[in-house]
């Protein structure tokens, strides 16, 4: 079989370039290793930058965000008993943010794949991308202990951390940087009404707190919890008083609980691979970064690289010069780097940590209060929160 852009993964990266070529006329093919059930239960990014609510526009595929999203102006850093709000429109002169869960996403991606008729191959297994450096790329897989062989122009990598498409690479190729946090995010789903029409990312000492939300029915709640923690160990009634504890008393009083219907725990990471292209394959999204989520630059930053890789393959195809293609990796690192940066100063600036002691908190009090008091470093927050452009 023959397509002219493999996708590998059917997260946001890889449907929403899907969705961007099939606009174009181009062949592709997106290869998952699990199912769309499966793909659909993940809960994961809910908060999405203007430049990705756009691309999301230019995909075709917003219809439902824009009439079920929650638009947000501001969010609020709690500490020390007080708010302070950070007012998202006012200090990026119009910028805003989007409010809608990554699994919806998803969705309206799916279903305008499944609608125009664009090919997907769930479950396969051992999926390897081959042939990259050279100029006969193709994506081998085994489906129904059938093995299968696509060939392609390109290959795109969209399939995250734990994805077949790096590892591909040979060692020597590819340069990584890390740095593991220590500790994680428990978070919870529950319908039960926000406990502000706002996010509110927490500074305590007993730890960060996030109250963020999936509708004005629906609440997504983070707490920081140690790496050795197990969801079983996370009663409801224990993550609510958890909660509760790490809030100002004013939102603390009226937050309505209820039972959660899902629960997890992420452990935090800084990762980035360099570079985010081996010949004719592109890595994109989780499969080349990751972001700690404290910022919400996840996924965020697949969408940027999914812009960067579309002019590449549309200047290809429809205007015959690889210009574009050429300065995808350097034009995706730039923006990572930053979000990695802005990710790692959120994540620094509210979490605990176990070694910085009494001097680590007073110094995040320092830098809270000096944000209060800082339109210039509210304004620095802010420019970084909505999305730096691309
Ligand atoms: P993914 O969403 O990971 O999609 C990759 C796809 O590739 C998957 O469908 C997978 O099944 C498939 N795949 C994997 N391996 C293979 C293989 N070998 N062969 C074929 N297919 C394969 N970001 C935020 O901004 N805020 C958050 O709160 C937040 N929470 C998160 C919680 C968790 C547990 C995780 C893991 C991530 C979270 N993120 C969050 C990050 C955000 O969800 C990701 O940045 C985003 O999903 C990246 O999209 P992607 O398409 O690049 O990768
Ligand atoms: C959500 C997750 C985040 O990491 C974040 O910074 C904001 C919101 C969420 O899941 O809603």
């Amino acid at each position: 079989m023959r397509t002219k852009v493999v996708i590998i993964g059917s997260g946001p990266s890889g449907l929403l370039l899907g969705q961007l070529l099939t606009n174009a006329g181009i062949d592709n093919l997106i290869v998952d290793r699990v199912g769309k059930d499966h793909i659909l239960s993940r809960v994961r990014a809910g908060v999405l930058e203007e430049g990705t609510v756009g691309l999301v526009d230019r995909a075709g595929v917003g219809e439902r965000l824009h009439r079920e999203g929650l638009p947000h102006d501001g969010f609020s850093l709690a500490f020390d008993g007080r708010d302070h709000r950070i007012d998202l429109f006012d200090l990026t002169g119009g910028k805003r943010v989007m409010v809608y869960g990554q699994t919806e996403l998803t969705r309206d991606l799916i279903e305008r794949r499944e609608h125009d008729g664009g090919v997907t191959i769930y479950d396969a297994a051992n999926v390897v991308p081959s042939g990259f450096d050279g100029d006969q790329p193709h994506v081998t897989f085994e489906k129904n202990g059938v093995t299968q062989r696509i060939d392609c122009d390109f290959i795109a990598g969209c399939d995250g951390f734990h994805g077949a498409s790096r590892k591909a690479v040979p060692e020597g190729a590819i340069k990584t940087f890390e740095k593991i946090y220590p500790f994680g995010w428990l978070g919870i789903l529950a319908d039960v009404p926000p406990v502000n029409h706002e996010l509110i990312y927490a500074n305590h000492p007993r730890g960060f707190a996030l109250c963020s939300m999936r509708s004005e029915t629906r609440s997504r709640y983070y707490v920081q919890c140690s790496l050795d923690d197990k969801v079983e160990m996370w009663s409801d009634d224990r993550f609510w008083d958890e909660l509760r504890r790490r809030l100002p008393a004013h939102h603390a009083e009226v937050m309505i609980t209820g039972p959660s219907f899902e629960k997890s725990i992420a452990p935090l990471r800084s990762f980035v691979a360099e570079p985010m292209r081996f010949g004719r394959m592109f890595l994109v999204g989780d499969a080349a970064h990751i972001v700690p989520p404290t910022g919400a630059k996840g996924l965020n930053l697949a969408a940027s690289d999914v812009y960067y890789l579309i002019e590449g393959l549309l200047e290809h195809y429809q205007e015959k010069s690889d210009a574009a293609l050429d300065a995808y990796s350097a034009r995706a690192l730039s923006r990572v780097w930053k979000a990695v940066r802005f990710s790692w100063s959120m994540t620094t600036l509210l979490h605990r940590f176990p070694d910085t002691g009494d001097f680590g908190q007073k110094i995040q009090e320092a830098e809270l209060d000096y944000l209060t008091h800082s339109r210039a470093a509210s304004t620095a927050m802010a420019e970084n929160y909505v999305g730096l452009p691309y």
